[in-house]
């Protein structure tokens, strides 16, 4: 029975997975590596430092130690930028709304970032109320695709993983939800995601009953 949800959140909450790419994008156009939207696509849910990894791995490049952590703090200096502009007018279609509506059903509310800015970015568009569990990129040691994120939502909850679902817009980030033994919905395009049993677009017009009927025929 599903007694919970669990929300990534860069893509699935705010659209910050697209000011991800723009900082990226802006190192990867500093060490002249050629870096597409697509490519992006595979660093969704990954951690900062495996997103350098990538990175520099797609231009074949090797960076001293001292230059590696220096990408890594201006790559979040710019994302920090972004983020300071935000509002609560940045919130995705329909999130809100779906919050709400399991809060007031009762359903428990939980967050699975990999992001060491989870909490900011939830304070800035005023949403962290909504969740009882907030584990993010400062709790864990291993980043998805390994389940460690989801599990410890979940456990957080006190609740087992087959009563819990994962919203999740990065292929990491289902990936580790399935590692996790719990069912996904991917949030964006089925071509993308096409690892995850069920993907809609966004939040708009999701309700209790289709959430329900969803999970039982996943
Ligand atoms: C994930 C994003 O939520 O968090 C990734 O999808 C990002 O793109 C990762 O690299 C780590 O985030 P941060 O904010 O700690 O650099
Ligand atoms: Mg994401």
């Amino acid at each position: 029975m599903l007694k919970a949800c669990i929300f990534d959140l860069d893509g699935v909450i705010v659209d910050t997975a697209h000011f991800h790419f723009l900082a990226w994008k802006r190192l990867a156009d500093e060490l002249a590596i050629p870096f597409t939207e697509e490519d992006n696509e595979h660093l969704k849910g990954v951690s900062r430092i495996d997103s350098l990894h990538f990175l520099l791995k797609l231009g074949n490049k090797t960076i001293s130690p001292e230059a590696f952590e220096d990408a890594l703090y201006r790559k979040n200096s710019w994302f920090l930028d972004y983020i300071a502009q935000m509002t609560p007018a940045d919130i995705l279609g329909g999130v809100s709304e779906f919050l709400a509506l399991l809060q007031a059903s009762s359903h428990r509310i939980a967050l699975g970032s990999a992001s060491k800015n989870a909490r900011l970015i939830l304070d800035r568009v005023g949403l962290t109320h909504y969740f009882e569990v907030l584990i993010d990129g400062n709790q864990i040691a291993k980043a998805k695709p390994a389940p460690d994120v989801f599990l410890k939502g979940a456990e957080g909850l006190g609740l087992s993983p087959d009563e819990c679902v994962v919203f999740e817009d990065g292929i990491a980030g289902i990936e580790a939800a399935h590692n996790a033994g719990m069912k996904a919905i991917g949030i964006g395009k089925p071509d993308v995601l096409h690892m995850a049993k069920y993907v809609i677009p966004n939040f708009e017009g999701m309700t209790i009953e289709k959430l329900e009927n969803i999970f039982e025929t996943m």
